[in-house]
């Protein structure tokens, strides 16, 4: 490629998550959410919280009081477009409320009116790993059918209140991880049968698609997509059973892409629920449900793994997905295996699958920032991680790969999800604040942030 040169609609930007930066958990009328019963993180175990005990994510960065101060920072970055959530405990506490909180509601009107001053995009998704505990307690999660109403109502609210000038649209974050920590995706136990986990995905995928519908009549122009963790895995040898293997895998987090993107089960998914003697209750309505399909495929990307099939090889330090390491390529400090090739062969894969526009809305490295005497940051590493995959996008685009945005994450440093820590930094903004909850919340600028500002200005040349 002779110079690099994103589209002029491009969206560039970064992505939050309500819990993760939000803080105030119990403020203007919150209720908890299943991320509240979560303080060690995703990874980590559920509790009963007590009256006086407090953790690192109930303050999160202060989002909730210093939004402002961080929008006006995307701005100088030149940020187009925010991927943001909504906390579903802000608009309706408990879940099953007849009317909504109006507090909540406000809350986002005044983040929405701040990113229109700077002429920011919105993307905004309905759940990002949350959902109110009571409809855990009460119902069952989404192992009840009843919680698609429940969503649908939350979405509706949201789509009348904010549909005006919010077009861009996510139905839930990583939806495919819900296999792996249930409790977060679909609030059921991480221990339960394999049965009962697809059958609350499959309630979580017609609540998806209904919510495609109600966005398309409710909002005129609106776009909205799907989200699912990537985690494209290369057959660990050219033998035919490692190549077979990769298939399955990559299957296993495609099959939610699939669903979403061409409104009905792929046929490989009935053997693996034969085999696994796994029936889900589709109704006739769920399948017709089912054919409201996304406008475009969004998607997280951290990292790539292999599959073999020899058994013994597996090790899963690092990531969820058991994958295996690929002696190719480096790690992150968190045994994230680092794969900018990797960004391309997954764009043109999704490409060629679905021909729907693809929309990148996290990407980034997590890790341990040091400050220096005089307050600087020179994070280099995270610079070179991000323009290795920025050069494999506008390859990916070249290839003829229609790309609609970059949202990196956590552009500001915030919460980690899987372990609740804050030394593991995503950001171009650092945030002083430390695992064990000390620290002024002081946002400061990384060497990052100049970098990114460069690149976002010259659409791409300065990479
Ligand atoms: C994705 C999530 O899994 O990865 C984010 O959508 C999360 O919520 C991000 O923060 C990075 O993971 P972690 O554990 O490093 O924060």
């Amino acid at each position: 490629m002779n110079q690099i040169l994103f589209p002029k609609a491009f969206l560039w930007g970064g992505a939050i998550a309500a819990n993760q930066c939000e803080g105030a958990y119990l403020t203007d009328g919150k209720a908890l959410s299943t991320s509240d019963v979560q303080p060690e993180g995703l990874m980590g175990k559920v509790i009963e919280r007590e009256a006086g005990v407090g953790y690192l994510k109930d303050d999160g960065i202060d989002f909730y009081h210093r939004y402002a101060e961080d929008i006006a920072l995307f701005a100088q970055m030149g940020f187009t477009c925010l991927r943001l959530s909504i906390a579903w405990t802000r608009i309706f506490p408990k879940g099953d409320e007849a009317e909504p909180n109006e507090l909540g509601l406000a809350f986002y009107d005044k983040v929405f009116d701040e990113l229109e001053k700077h002429h920011i995009t919105p993307l905004v998704t309905i759940s990002h790993y949350e959902m109110p505990l009571h409809l855990v307690n009460e119902y069952g999660g989404w192992l009840n059918r009843k919680t698609i109403g429940f969503y649908e109502k939350y979405s509706k609210t949201l789509f009348q209140r904010y549909g005006k000038r919010v077009k861009h649209w996510l139905t839930f974050n990583e939806i495919n991880v819900s296999l792996h920590i249930p409790f977060t995706g679909v609030g059921i136990p991480n221990e339960s049968p394999l049965a009962e986990i697809y059958q609350a995905i499959h309630h979580q995928l017609v609540a998806s698609a209904s919510v495609v519908k109600l966005c398309h009549d409710m909002i005129p122009g609106s776009l909205i997509g799907n989200m699912i963790a990537a985690m494209p895995t290369y057959p660990l040898t050219c033998k035919p059973e490692d190549v077979w293997q990769a298939n399955l895998d990559n299957n296993k987090w495609l099959f939610f892409a699939d669903v979403q993107a061409r409104g009905y089960y792929p046929s490989y998914i009935q053997r693996f629920f034969d085999e696994n003697k796994i029936i889900v209750d589709i109704t006739p309505e769920d399948t017709l449900c089912l054919k409201n399909t996304i406008d475009f495929i969004s998607f997280s990307y951290y990292m790539s793994g292999c599959a073999t099939a020899d058994k013994s090889k597996i090790n899963t330090e690092g990531n969820l997905l058991h994958m295996v390491q690929n002696p190719h390529l480096k790690s992150s400090e968190w045994g994230w295996q680092i794969d900018p090739k990797g960004i391309r062969i997954l764009l043109n894969m999704l490409w060629d699958r679905y021909q729907k526009p693809l929309f990148i809305v996290e990407n980034g490295l997590g890790a341990k920032d040091v400050v220096e005497a005089d307050g600087k940051i020179q994070d280099d590493y995270r610079i070179e991680y991000l323009k290795d995959h920025l050069i494999e996008v506008a390859e990916a685009i070249e290839d003829g790969v229609e790309v609609m945005g970059y949202t990196s994450w956590g552009p500001i440093d915030l919460i980690s999800a899987s372990k609740a820590e804050m030394s593991k930094r995503y950001g171009f903004i650092y945030v002083d604040r430390h695992d064990d909850g000390t620290g002024s919340f002081a946002r400061s600028k990384k060497a990052s942030f100049t970098w990114y500002q460069g690149v976002i200005r010259s659409q791409g040349k300065t990479l």
